[in-house]
């Protein structure tokens, strides 16, 4: 079965609050007026009914000294998937590669944490490698139920970057927010469980 991605539509918006608690609520509300604010894409993997799996594709990196480095080019955040281990990880990760080359982007990049050996091996077998510089901290605040912040954590990352084949803007890009169509931005194979 095919594992769709798209962009977050404003219904997805509404079913994400129903279903989370205000903390949660707060990580999707970021994400989500990144993409209004014309920043970035919030990309949901799943049908309506069930979201597998997400990522933020930011068209500016939110570390310093990579945006001193390339300066603008795009980056993933906060890639997951649940349940793992079916290729939601992988669809997800190309159709972010997908919709950033479709805006022009030449290389995309991420930030792993250092122990993060599952998804360091994800990406090294996607094409990614070490941008060279030196690691990255990711500075990432947990909230309790109510929203408020009860942690703030500086994870050491490994960065990796991946270079991109030119394409053409695709029909499938520019109708990620027309909820009548499939609004598809990308399709993988499902694993069979
Ligand atoms: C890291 C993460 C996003 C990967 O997502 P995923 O959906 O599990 O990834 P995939 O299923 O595409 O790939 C994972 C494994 O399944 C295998 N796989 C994927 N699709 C497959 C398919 N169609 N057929 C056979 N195997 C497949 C891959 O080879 C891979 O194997 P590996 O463990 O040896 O590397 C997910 O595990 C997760 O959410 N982890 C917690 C959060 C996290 O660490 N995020 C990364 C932040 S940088």
């Amino acid at each position: 079965m095919p594992i769709a991605v798209r962009a977050c539509t404003p219904d997805d918006f509404v079913r994400l609050a129903a279903a989370f608690g205000a903390g949660r609520l707060a990580h999707h509300r970021a994400r989500y007026d990144l993409q209004e604010r014309g920043e970035g894409w919030y990309l949901l993997a799943g049908d309506r009914a069930e979201v597998l799996g997400r990522v933020t594709l930011s068209f500016q990196s939110k570390y310093s000294g990579v945006r001193t480095a390339f300066g603008d080019f795009p980056e993933m955040n906060g890639l997951e998937a649940d349940p793992p281990g079916h290729g939601t990880g992988t669809a997800i990760i190309r159709a972010a590669e997908d919709a950033a080359a479709a805006r022009g982007a030449t290389t995309i990049g991420l930030a792993v944490g250092v122990d993060n050996a599952g998804a360091q091996r994800l990406y090294r077998r996607l094409g990614y490698a070490d941008w060279g510089p030196g690691r990255v901290c990711d500075e990432w605040t947990e909230p309790d139920a109510g929203g408020t912040v009860t942690a703030i954590h500086r994870d050491p990352c490994d960065y990796l970057i991946k270079e991109l084949a030119p394409r053409a803007a695709t029909r499938s890009v520019l109708c990620a927010y027309a909820p009548n169509e499939s609004a598809c931005l990308h399709t993988e194979r499902r694993r069979r469980s």
